[in-house]
C-alpha cells in the first residue's frame, strides 16, 4: 500500500510500478496474453495544483497517487491511454487511442536489429559492399517520420540505416554504409523493405576517440581537486532540494528526462512560488541534406525515444566534479517491472567567479563576493548524440537552463571526397549534413502566484524631438501579449528582447508588478520550409515563444505522440484556440536551440556546444537580493574591507 504521508510529487518508487502493473494486468480489461502486453510509457500522473499548494501550505490532504500508462497490445498504430490509481487500487480511465504510435520500444529495436540479420536482401546488399565479417555492422534503428509510404500505414516502423566497425568497440560513424537503408516492422519484427541507392566506397580513416588512438596525451595536466571540507550547502528530504533561499522538488520523466516541481525562493521567511513545472517536452533534430538518404531524418529525442529513458548513469570525477549527491531514477521496463538506474541526477555546486564588486576609489575599501551555483543535472544518450542538461540556481535570484550538445555526429560517405551543398566534410570521404538541435522547454510559471501576464519587452530608439533633441534616447517598450495568437514569438537581439512574465496582483518597493524575465539567446528557429513533412512536425520549432493557458493535459510541444505523425499536433492545434492568457494561469513554451554547420574539429566526438536561456528577477527584490552573501572568509586574499 501506498501510504499518503508521501509528497504529492514525490517520485514513483518500485512499489507505485510494480503496482501499477499489476493493477493493469488484473483488470479484466487486456485483450492478449497477460505476458505480451507492453509499456512503452509509465509515469507519476501529476496531482491537482490546488491540492499541491495545500501540501505545502500544511494542510491535511489526501494523496491519490495516480500512474500513468501507456500500453502496447500488438503490433498495429493503437495504444491504451491508462490511468491507474495505485492509492485505491484501481484503473480510473482506459482509453484506446488508433493511429498513434508511442516511443520506440527497446525490445522491438533489438528484433529489428536481429531481423535485418538474418534478411537475404540485407545480407546482399553488404556483399555488394565487399563485407566479410557481417558482425561489425552496426545497425541504427531510426524514426521514420512520417512520408505517406505504404509501410506506414497501420504499423510502427523503423528505417535502419548502417555503419561499419573494425572492431566491436570501433566507432562505426567513420564508414557509414551509403545508400543502404531497410524498412522495418518493429511491431511484428519483420523486415520490409531494402533499399540500396547504390554502392559508395568507404572512407579511408578510423574515427576512433579512445586515448590509445590519439597519442601521445598531453602530460602537462595537473589535478583540479574540487573540496567542501565542511560539507555541502544544501539538503536534500526524499525530492525536495533546499539551497540558499531556493527551495525545489527534482523528479524524471520518460520522456521529458528531468522535471523541476515548486520552484521557489524564501524571502524573509515565506516561500514565493516561481515555476509549478519545468521540463524539456519536446526537441527535434531535422537535417538538412535534400537527398534520398537523409532529408527523411527528423528525431524527436524526447517523444520518440525518451530523454528519461536514455538517462545515464553517472561516474563522479568524470561527468560532475567535487562534493556529489546523485538522484537513483526508478523507472518501468517495457513490461512494467521497476528497475532502478543509479545516479541518473547529479547536484552539486560549483564557484562561479565573481558575484559583484566594488572597490571606492575614495577609501579604497573593496567588497568582492564570491557567486556559486546549485547545479542539477543529467545526461541522456540518444544513438549517436549525448545531451546533457543542466538546471542553475545562483545566490542573486537568477535561474538558468543550458543543454550541452556533445557525441557523435551523423555521418554520410561521399565518394567524390567533395560532398554536396547541404553538408560539411569532415574527414576524407565522409561528410556530416547539416542540422539543427532544437528544444522546447515548458515553463509552467507562477510567479508570486498562480495568475500571471506576459509583456514583450524591446528596447527601441526614441524618436528625436523636443524630449529627444540629441538623438541619444532609448528605452524598453513593453507589449502586453493578450492572447494565444498574439504570443506567438521570435527573438530579436538587435533589439535586446526579453519576455516579462508579472504578477499584476503584487507591487514591489517602487510600485512595479514584481516579475521575471525570459532572457533568450540568440537563437534559431526550425529552418525547415513549414509546409514540409517535419515543418509541420515541429512547429513548435517555428517560434521561440508560445503561451497557453494551463490546461492539464497540454505537457508535450509536439502532442503526445510525435513518433511517425503527420503534423499540427501540439502548440499549433492547441494555440488555434487563441484564448487569453491575460491574468490566468499561463505556462510558456521556449524554443531553442543551434543550427550545426558541422567542422572538421566536431570529429570523431564533439567538443560540448551550449545553448540554454535565463530567468531573471526583474523588479521581483527590492534591491539586489545577494546583498547578505558573506565575505570568503577562507584564504589569504583580501575580499572585504580596507
Ligand atoms: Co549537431
Amino acid at each position: 500500500m501506498t501510504t499518503s504521508t508521501r509528497h504529492p510529487l514525490a517520485p514513483l518508487d518500485g512499489d507505485d510500478i510494480n503496482a501499477a502493473r499489476t493493477i493493469v494486468l488484473d483488470s479484466g480489461r487486456v485483450t492478449i496474453p497477460r505476458e505480451d502486453v507492453r509499456f512503452a510509457y509509465m509515469g507519476l500522473c501529476d496531482p491537482p495544483k490546488a491540492l499541491v499548494h495545500a501540501h505545502d501550505r500544511g494542510e491535511d490532504v489526501v494523496v491519490d497517487r495516480r500512474v500513468r500508462a501507456v500500453l502496447l497490445q500488438g503490433p498495429e498504430a493503437t495504444v491504451v491511454e491508462a490511468i491507474v490509481s495505485v492509492t485505491r487500487g484501481i484503473v480510473d480511465s482506459w482509453v484506446e487511442v488508433t493511429d498513434v504510435r508511442p516511443n520506440l520500444q527497446f525490445e522491438e529495436a533489438m528484433k529489428v536489429i536481429a531481423a535485418l540479420r538474418a534478411d537475404p536482401d540485407w545480407n546482399a546488399a553488404l556483399e555488394r559492399r565487399g563485407i566479410v565479417d557481417t558482425s561489425l555492422v552496426q545497425i541504427d534503428p531510426w524514426p521514420a517520420g512520417a512520408f505517406g509510404s505504404h509501410h506506414e500505414k497501420n504499423r510502427r516502423i523503423t528505417k535502419a540505416l548502417a555503419y561499419l566497425r573494425d572492431s566491436p568497440d570501433d566507432n562505426g560513424y567513420a564508414r557509414p554504409l551509403e545508400g543502404l537503408m531497410a524498412y522495418v516492422d518493429m511491431g511484428r519484427g519483420t523486415v520490409l523493405e531494402v533499399v540500396d541507392i547504390g554502392v559508395v566506397p568507404f572512407p579511408p580513416q578510423g574515427g576512433s576517440y579512445y586515448p590509445e588512438d590519439n597519442g601521445p596525451l598531453r602530460t602537462d595536466l595537473r589535478p583540479l581537486a574540487i573540496a567542501q571540507p565542511e560539507g555541502v550547502s544544501f539538503t536534500v528530504d526524499g525530492n525536495l532540494l533546499s539551497w540558499q533561499k531556493w527551495s525545489l522538488r527534482v523528479g524524471m520523466d520518460p520522456l521529458e528526462g528531468l522535471v523541476l516541481h515548486t520552484v521557489g525562493y524564501d524571502d524573509g521567511g515565506s516561500v514565493r512560488p516561481l515555476l509549478f513545472r519545468a521540463s524539456v517536452s519536446e526537441m527535434v533534430v531535422p537535417y538538412g541534406d535534400p537527398g534520398p538518404m537523409h532529408s527523411w531524418k527528423n528525431a524527436f529525442d524526447a517523444g520518440e525515444w525518451g530523454l528519461g529513458r536514455m538517462a545515464n548513469s553517472l561516474t563522479l570525477g568524470c561527468d560532475c566534479l567535487g562534493e556529489i549527491t546523485y538522484f537513483d531514477d526508478v523507472f518501468s521496463d517495457e513490461r512494467g517491472h521497476a528497475h532502478t538506474r543509479p545516479n541518473a541526477i547529479c547536484i552539486h555546486e560549483e564557484d562561479y567567479g565573481i558575484l559583484w564588486k566594488h572597490v571606492d576609489m575614495t577609501s579604497g575599501r573593496t567588497e568582492v563576493r564570491r557567486s556559486r551555483r546549485l547545479v542539477v543535472s543529467s545526461i541522456a544518450t540518444v544513438g549517436n548524440y549525448e545531451y546533457g542538461f543542466y538546471w542553475y540556481f545562483y545566490l542573486d535570484g537568477s535561474l538558468q537552463f543550458e543543454v550541452k550538445l556533445t557525441g557523435i555526429m551523423s555521418t554520410m560517405g561521399v565518394a567524390d571526397g567533395v560532398g554536396d551543398a547541404h553538408a560539411s566534410m569532415v574527414a576524407p570521404g565522409l561528410a556530416a549534413p547539416y542540422h539543427q538541435h532544437l528544444f522546447n522547454v515548458r515553463l509552467d510559471v507562477e510567479v508570486d502566484g498562480t495568475d500571471n501576464a506576459v509583456f514583450e519587452v524591446d528596447t527601441l530608439r526614441s524618436p528625436l524631438g523636443d524630449d529627444n533633441p540629441w538623438g541619444n534616447a532609448f528605452a524598453p517598450v513593453a507589449t502586453l501579449l493578450e492572447t494565444e495568437l498574439e504570443a506567438r514569438r521570435g527573438v530579436d537581439p538587435l533589439r535586446s528582447r526579453s519576455w516579462k512574465i508579472t504578477n499584476r496582483s503584487k507591487v514591489n518597493a517602487v510600485g512595479q508588478p514584481t516579475a521575471y524575465k525570459l532572457v533568450p539567446t540568440s537563437t534559431p528557429t526550425l529552418l525547415a520550409d513549414p509546409t514540409s513533412n517535419v515543418g509541420r512536425r515541429a512547429t513548435f520549432a517555428a517560434h521561440n515563444l508560445w503561451v497557453t493557458p494551463f490546461a492539464e493535459d497540454e505537457r508535450r510541444a509536439a502532442g503526445d505522440y510525435p513518433n511517425q505523425h503527420s503534423g499540427g499536433a501540439g502548440l499549433p492545434a492547441w494555440t488555434a484556440q487563441d484564448r487569453s492568457i491575460v491574468d490566468t494561469d499561463i505556462v510558456l513554451w521556449h524554443s531553442f536551440g543551434v543550427t550545426h554547420i558541422p567542422r572538421p574539429e566536431d570529429w570523431p566526438v564533439m567538443p560540448v556546444e551550449y545553448t540554454g536561456f535565463s530567468l531573471l528577477p526583474v523588479g521581483f527584490f527590492d534591491r539586489n537580493p545577494a546583498l547578505d552573501v558573506p565575505p570568503t572568509s577562507d584564504g589569504e586574499g583580501h575580499c572585504h574591507g580596507a
